[in-house]
């Protein structure tokens, strides 16, 4: 690939910072990032805690914010974003906008089902209530898809493989 980022977009817990490193380990050329760390590192501050202090308006702020300096400063990157990170006005011009699909019943395996289940869990405020969170889902839905110029369904398929056909289309 030329000097573009990819950018990985789709719902909380479907993989998004998982298939950034095995991208990253099949082409070396490219550096991972991830913006829920980008903005806890800017602020100093746990994505939780934004959420309860700060509220969700100002972590969307800070989403545009990260936007704004990736479409301005990084090249050669993988970049796994939050799940509402979709909505920055200026997704494309970050770099190609890859949306990994699964449906809600295989996220939620994926979260809950986790060894580390409290964990995924622990980080993700608008994944606590499973009602909430699947309305979120099916109001998001088709906009990921929207915005995206590839999809990729995640559910089929191992990492290692999504990673190798992904790397051939961008
Ligand atoms: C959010 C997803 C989270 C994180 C924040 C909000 C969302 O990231 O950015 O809790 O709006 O879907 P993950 O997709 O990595 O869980």
């Amino acid at each position: 690939m030329g000097k573009r980022n990819i950018v990985l977009i789709g719902f909380m817990g479907v993989g998004k910072g998982a298939l950034a490193r095995e991208i990253v380990r099949h082409e070396p050329a490219l550096y991972a990032l991830d913006t829920d760390d980008m903005i806890e590192s800017l602020t100093n501050t746990k994505i939780k805690k934004i959420f309860a202090t700060a509220g969700e308006a100002a972590f969307r702020a800070l989403e545009q914010k990260t936007a704004d300096w990736l479409a301005e400063n990084v090249t050669n990157a993988v970049i796994s974003t939050g799940g509402g990170f979709y909505k920055v006005d200026n997704l494309k011009a970050i770099g190609t906008v890859v949306y990994l699909q699964a449906d809600f019943n295989w996220i939620v395996e994926r979260i809950l089902g986790a060894h580390n289940a409290k964990k995924k869990l622990k980080k993700r405020p608008l994944f606590q209530d499973l009602e909430k969170a699947k309305k979120l889902f099916d109001e998001r839905y088709e906009a990921y898809e929207k915005v995206a110029d590839i999809v990729v369904d995640v559910s089929k398929g191992d990492l290692e493989t999504i990673a190798e056909e992904l790397l051939k289309e961008v």
